[in-house]
């Protein structure tokens, strides 16, 4: 009998309406349209704007958009995952919301959290329970609604990130497509690096606490940017050594939209000519979990069957990986 694999077999995204453009930004900070696209590629940004809203909204509209485009009955799913850096709220899930609310009543769900790298460990833990024979569906989830943890009158932040979901299906497979193989690190001297302070156990919220802006994302940019430049391309570098893929082997590198420069440093690490290379980043800025699956989304068209597709990532913690996948079927 052929090894079991766990193949992506459909995809389906969300991003709010509402465009926060590098122009608009100017007005809301001491920033402008230059700088920001000089230093990371970033034109505009989704936001959810409804206060009542949060981030199941996205992933429940992305997973919507797949059962609808791949004609899944929502009950014959076993396991729903979000991966999200902003739960609804700290208890209860906000994986098991959503997979009530889309009526994937026979499954059970959690929440996984890893900050940027959540959907890359996420695509591990689905394609784990597949291998296993364990389960048949597992729906993976990345949603993040950012622009809840942002402050905006910080410009080291604001202008990055923005809010947006994307939703895959992980299914068994015969002809040896799928995950293939996978380089997982972390490392916690991140911690310092990028966080939110408060609101969690080590420093519950207080008045003080909100009033000295610690339940916002705080990061030093130029750190952080140091360590995403060497992690992300010495883990894409190895999974093809590891896998003899030599650059012309290398379909599509699928990569965190944290910062323009940082994906084009670990491509070319790899050799991967820029035609390879997926970017919606000046579209979206960073949706933290939902980078990777939007980018599936939005190129899921020039996929074809058997396309070897190098996924890398890089966020807080630190947390970073890479994972080969060959692609399982051409779109229709
Ligand atoms: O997804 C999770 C992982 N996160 C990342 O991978 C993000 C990694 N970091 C980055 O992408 C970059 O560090 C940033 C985009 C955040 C910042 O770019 P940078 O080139 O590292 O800029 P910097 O922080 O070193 O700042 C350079 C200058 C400073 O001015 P001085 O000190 O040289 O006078 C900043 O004050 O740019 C200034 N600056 C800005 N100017 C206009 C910082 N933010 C802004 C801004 N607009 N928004």
């Amino acid at each position: 009998m052929s090894k079991l694999t766990a193949a992506i077999t459909a995809v389906g995204a969300y991003v709010p309406e509402f465009v926060l453009t590098n122009k608009l930004l100017e007005t809301m900070v001491d920033t402008n349209d230059e700088w920001i696209t000089s230093r990371t590629g970033i034109k505009e940004r989704r936001i959810l704007k409804d206060n009542d809203k949060g981030t199941s909204f996205l992933a429940i509209k992305a997973a919507e958009d797949l059962l609808k485009k791949s004609g899944t009955n929502p009950e014959d799913i076993d396991m729903v995952l979000v991966a999200t850096a902003t739960p609804d709220m700290p208890v209860a899930a906000t994986a098991v919301y959503v997979a009530s609310h889309i009526g994937a009543v026979n499954a059970f769900a959690y929440d996984l959290q890893a900050a940027c790298s959540s959907f890359l460990y996420g695509m591990s833990t689905a394609a784990a329970y597949v291998q296993s024979g364990r389960y048949k569906k597992v729906l993976l989830i990345g949603a993040d609604k950012m622009s809840s943890i942002i402050d905006y009158t910080d410009r080291a932040t604001c202008i990055i990130f923005g809010d947006g979901a994307g939703a895959v299906l992980f299914e068994p497979n015969e002809e040896g497509l799928g995950l293939q193989d996978e380089v997982l690190r972390s490392d916690g001297i991140g911690r310092e690096f990028l966080k939110i302070e408060a609101g969690g156990s080590l420093l519950p919220p207080t008045h003080e606490t909100v009033a000295a802006k610690q339940h916002f994302v705080h990061q030093d940019g130029k750190t952080v940017f140091k360590y995403a430049v060497s992690n992300m391309a010495d883990v894409s570098e190895k999974i093809m050594q590891r896998n003899n893929l030599q650059h012309s082997d290398v379909n599509f590198l699928v990569a965190h939209q944290a910062n323009k420069r940082i994906i084009d440093a670990t491509a070319s690490r790899m050799g991967v000519d820029e035609s390879k290379v997926l970017i919606n980043i000046e579209k979206y800025g960073n949706t933290t979990s939902a980078t990777l699956p939007l980018l599936l989304h939005d190129f899921e068209h020039l996929f074809k069957k058997g396309d070897n597709l190098v996924f890398a990532s890089f966020g807080g913690g630190f947390t970073w990986g890479s994972i080969y996948l060959k692609w399982a079927y051409d779109t229709k």
